[in-house]
Formats: structure tokens, C-alpha cells, sequence
């Protein structure tokens, strides 16, 4: 990099973290805003605004929006940004159900996001509204309804595991080697989704366990600096960089085009097949049913936005869940004690894959499981644009063209919504009459609510539950983190840990 180049970006950046900053809390202080925080710490400095507090708290972004939110009346704050960038974030469930369902017409995804996401997201079905995105819906509808769906989602998942994670946990502990959770369940899952969703098994878990690397960095970074854009005070300050090539966009540029080779192949792959193929998996539903849209690059758009979908959320919620565990041998305990009392009662043994039936009886797995996720869940922030002004439930007043930010990581932890007991990790706030209850969706919109709930919950659930028991009753974690510090978060379109997930693996001796 030149020295023109490293000063130009070092500039842009300097003039957008702080205007940013200033004018956030400047402006969630000024009279437009109706529940804005009073009194929070926040130091403004007259000439940097909140930048040092900024740089303070950086590596804690979400806990630092959760205690402004937390703050205000009724969790919802209004701020404004220049270039007419002005939004409301709320942690508040009559807002979320207001935006989600009563009042979804009005709270589409927007010009703005759709506009950030492009390059990456295309028109699949996360980037899109009205027509386009309800034909994808409708599409990709009737094959997350289906038995059928359910039992390739069994096989798949235990073929995983039985050929590919188990193996390599077994390994790891015979040879002390170090394992990156994080990494491993991303493979799983990845794998996982192709296999589900397209036929093709991509084998990132096989072998040693690096293949496909080159193509899962590209897509780490082409969600993580797409999300990155988001952060620009000036809206457009991107597409100054995106023309001249620069820094983020230039490796933004890049990672896409790894990601779409990687798709491009998997659609001229099963073009060539399809005369002789009948396939019923998603590709070719929308390869039959996308009569407009039938074009190459569409298919790669709704290719890419599935990988999203699938890869990137089950690992996360997973690998907040063992780490959560790490430190809680008690409900570690509990669950080993509910996947012994369902192996007697089923005739298994430890080691013995459990089958769809069995994993509906885990109501303790998925009290644990859920409770991680409302502590850390894997969209932990979803944004809309409003399309009409509207008074929102709590009565802030919410501007044509605002976005609006409902902050689920937030949502787990108001005690307005969960109690005293908000940021304790407890699973059993999850039970009733020994059932894991379902929750109010506005409440905890960990899998979003309404008309664009998510699709996959139940193939998420049956994934991260086979994973979790096949694991936990074999294997153990040594977590080769800080002890008691909470990982980094990496703020990407999900919610990562900075650093990966570093554990020595004990196989359990029983
Ligand atoms: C723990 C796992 C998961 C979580 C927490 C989760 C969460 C979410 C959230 C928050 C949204 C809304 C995003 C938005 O506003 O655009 C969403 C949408 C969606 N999810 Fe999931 N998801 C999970 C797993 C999956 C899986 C495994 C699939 C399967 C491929 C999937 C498929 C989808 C699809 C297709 C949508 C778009 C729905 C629409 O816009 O109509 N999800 N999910």
C-alpha cells in the first residue's frame, strides 16, 4: 500500500468513526429524541464526541448499546446521523411485533440495506422485498415443510457426525491437538447446508480438516466488511473507496469473488446434470420454478444467501453454548443425566446416533440451548427501513425513510423483559411441567417473527441438538481462553467469537 493510499484511508476513517459518534450521541441528547438515554457515563469530549469512549468500548459494542437501551423509558432510543441517516434501535417486544407483523408492509428491508448488501447478497431472498422475495419465500417454503426434508436432515446430520466430527474429536484427544470449535462447527455446518440444499457435499469437514478453507475465509470476510459498511458516518464514504479500490472494499471485492466462483460452480454443475436428474432438493425448486429470474446469477444469489442462512447461524449459537457450558458444570451435569435416562428408555448406547423422536424428548438440550441463545444470539441486531412515518407502540415518533433496529442481543438482556435475573445463564426459565415451552416470538426473536420468520428453525434445532448430545456425551472441553472473560465478539452479519474458540478435547471416560 502507498503512502497516499494508507493516509486517504486513514482519514476516511478517522472523519467517520468520530462524526459518527458524535453526532449518535449528540443528537440521542438533543430534543428530536423522545426516549433517549439521561444519564449513561457516556463522556463526550468536546472535539472527538464519543470517540475515546468509543475506542474504550469497542470490544464490547452490544453490551454498550444494551446499557443505553436498558436506560431509556421504554428500551426504544432515536438517533441521527448525517446524510439524512436517521433510526430508531429498540429492545422493546410491542415495537418488534409493531415492525414484524402488525405493521410489516411498512418495515421492509429498505433501499439502504439492500443497497449495502448487494454486492454481496444479490437478490436472494435476505436482500429483497415485495414480489421477489415472496416468490423466494413461497420456493424455498415447500421444501422446509416437507417429511421428506426432515429425514435428509437426519441422515445428513448424522453422517456428519458419524463420518466426520466424531472422528476428528476422537483424534484431537488422542493427540492433544487444538481445536478451533468455532471453525469445526462452521464446517459442519456448511457441509451441512450444501448437502441439504443443493445435493453437493463439499467435504470442508473431511480430512485433515482444511479444505475448502480458501473459499470459508472468503466468505468470513465477505460478511464480515459487508456488514462493515453499516459503520459509515457518511453513507457513501464506500463508494469513494469502492472506486478507488481500496482497503475494506478492494478485500471486500476480492472475498466476493471467491464466494461466487464457489456458486457459480454448484449452478453449472447441476445445469449440465439437470436433463438427467431429478432432484428434488431447493436448487432445483427454483431452478424449475424462477421463470423470470432464471438466470445464472440469480440462482447464485439465492445460493449464496442459504450458505448464509445455514453456515453461519447454528455455529455461532453453538459455540456460545459449549463455551456457556464451560464454566457451568451443573447444567453440563443435567443434560448428561437427560440423555441417559433417554438412552435407557430406547435400548442405546452411548455413541449410538439418536433419531428424530429422541431428540424431541431433550426438552432439557433445548431449554440450554435456547438459553444460550437468548444471551448470544446469532443475528444478534435486525434493521428495517420505514417506508411511512408511524408512531411506534411506546409512542416514539419514527420518520419516512428511518431505519429501525431491533437489538435482540439487547432483548436477552432487559430486565424489563426477563427479570432480575436477565443476564443469568438458566435454562430452566425454559420449563414448564418438565416441556421446554415455546416463547413469545416478539419477545425472544432470536429466529426474527412474522411474515419473514426464519425458515430453517426446526432443521436448526434437530442440528444443533444431534451435535450437542453426540458431543457432550463423549467428549469434554479444556477451554484454552481467559477463564471468566467473556470472548470478543466479532460483529458480523452473526454473532462470532474474535479469535476463534480454542479447546483441548477429553474423551469422557465412562
Ligand atoms: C440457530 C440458527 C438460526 C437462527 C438463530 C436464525 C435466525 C434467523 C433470523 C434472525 C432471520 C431473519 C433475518 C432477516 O431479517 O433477514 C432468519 C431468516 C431466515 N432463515 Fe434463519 N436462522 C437460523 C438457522 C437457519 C437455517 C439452518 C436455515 C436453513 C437454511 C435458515 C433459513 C432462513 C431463511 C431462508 C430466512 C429468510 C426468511 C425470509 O426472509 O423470509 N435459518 N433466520
Amino acid at each position: 500500500m502507498d503512502i497516499t493510499t494508507a493516509f486517504l484511508q486513514t482519514l476516511l476513517f478517522l472523519i467517520s468513526i468520530s462524526l459518527y459518534f458524535y453526532v449518535f450521541f449528540f443528537h440521542s441528547k438533543s430534543k428530536n429524541s423522545i426516549n433517549t438515554p439521561r444519564s449513561h457515563g457516556f463522556k463526550i469530549h468536546p472535539v472527538l464526541g464519543t470517540l475515546p469512549d468509543f475506542l474504550l468500548n469497542r470490544h464490547r459494542f452490544l453490551d454498550w448499546t444494551t446499557s443505553v437501551l436498558a436506560g431509556c423509558p421504554t428500551n426504544t432510543s432515536v438517533f441521527r446521523r448525517p446524510g439524512k441517516v436517521h433510526g430508531v434501535l429498540t429492545a422493546n417486544p410491542q415495537v418488534v411485533e409493531h415492525m414484524l407483523k402488525s405493521n410489516f408492509e411498512n418495515y421492509p428491508k429498505g433501499p439502504r440495506f439492500r443497497t449495502l448488501l448487494q454486492d454481496f447478497l444479490g437478490s436472494g431472498i435476505f436482500n429483497t422485498d415485495g414480489e421477489l422475495w415472496r416468490m423466494q419465500r413461497k420456493t424455498a417454503s415447500y421444501e422446509f415443510n416437507t417429511k421428506s426434508l426432515r429425514n435428509f436432515v437426519m441422515e445428513t446430520v448424522n453422517f456428519e457426525l458419524r463420518t466426520r466430527l466424531i472422528p476428528m474429536l476422537e483424534s484431537a484427544s488422542r493427540t492433544e491437538r487444538v481445536l478451533d470449535v468455532q471453525d469445526v462447527l462452521e464446517r459442519f455446518a456448511f457441509d451441512n447446508i450444501c448437502k441439504v440444499a443443493f445435493n453437493v457435499d463439499p467435504g470442508c469437514l473431511g480430512g485433515d480438516g482444511t479444505s475448502g478453507a480458501e473459499f470459508m475465509q472468503a466468505f468470513e470476510d465477505a460478511a464480515t466488511l459487508s456488514s462493515g459498511r453499516f459503520m459509515y458516518v457518511l453513507p457513501n464514504v464506500y463508494l469513494i473507496k469502492k472506486f478507488l479500490d481500496l482497503g475494506s472494499e478492494k478485500r471486500l471485492r476480492k472475498s466476493i469473488s471467491t464466494v461466487h466462483d464457489f456458486a457459480d460452480k454448484i449452478i453449472r454443475t447441476r445445469m449440465e446434470e439437470r436433463a438427467e436428474k431429478k432432484d428434488e432438493d431447493l436448487l432445483s425448486r427454483f431452478m424449475g420454478n424462477v421463470h423470470d429470474h432464471n438466470s445464472a446469477e440469480f440462482l447464485r444469489d439465492i445460493v449464496i444467501s442459504f450458505i448464509l442462512a445455514g453456515r453461519d447461524t447454528t455455529s455461532s449459537a453453538l459455540s456460545w453454548f459449549f463455551w456457556l457450558l464451560s464454566s457451568r458444570p451443573d447444567v453440563e451435569e443435567k443434560i448428561l443425566l437427560e440423555l441417559e435416562n433417554i438412552r435407557k428408555k430406547n435400548d442405546k448406547l452411548i455413541g449410538d446416533i439418536y433419531n428424530f423422536d429422541e431428540l424431541r424428548e431433550m426438552h432439557y438440550l433445548q431449554a440450554a440451548i435456547s438459553e444460550s441463545m437468548r444471551l448470544y444470539p446469532p443475528v444478534p441486531v435486525d434493521t428495517k427501513a420505514c417506508k411511512e412515518a408511524d408512531v411506534l407502540p411506546d409512542g416514539t415518533f419514527i420518520g419516512k425513510d428511518w431505519f429501525i433496529s431491533y437489538v435482540t442481543y439487547s432483548m436477552g438482556r432487559m430486565e424489563s423483559i426477563w427479570g432480575k435475573d436477565c443476564c443469568e445463564y438458566k435454562p430452566e426459565r425454559w420449563i414448564e411441567d418438565g416441556i421446554c415451552k415455546q416463547e413469545n416470538a416478539f419477545k425472544f426473536p432470536v429466529f426474527h417473527a412474522g411474515p419473514r420468520m426464519c425458515l430453517g428453525k426446526d432443521m436448526a434445532y434437530i442440528q444443533m441438538k444431534s451435535i450437542a448430545a453426540s458431543v457432550l456425551e463423549r467428549f469434554g472441553f479444556d477451554v484454552l481462553m481467559e477463564k471468566g472473560k467473556c470472548p470478543e465478539h466479532l460483529l458480523s452479519l452473526t454473532l462470532r467469537m474474535k479469535g476463534g474458540f480454542p479447546v483441548r478435547v477429553k474423551e469422557r471416560v465412562v
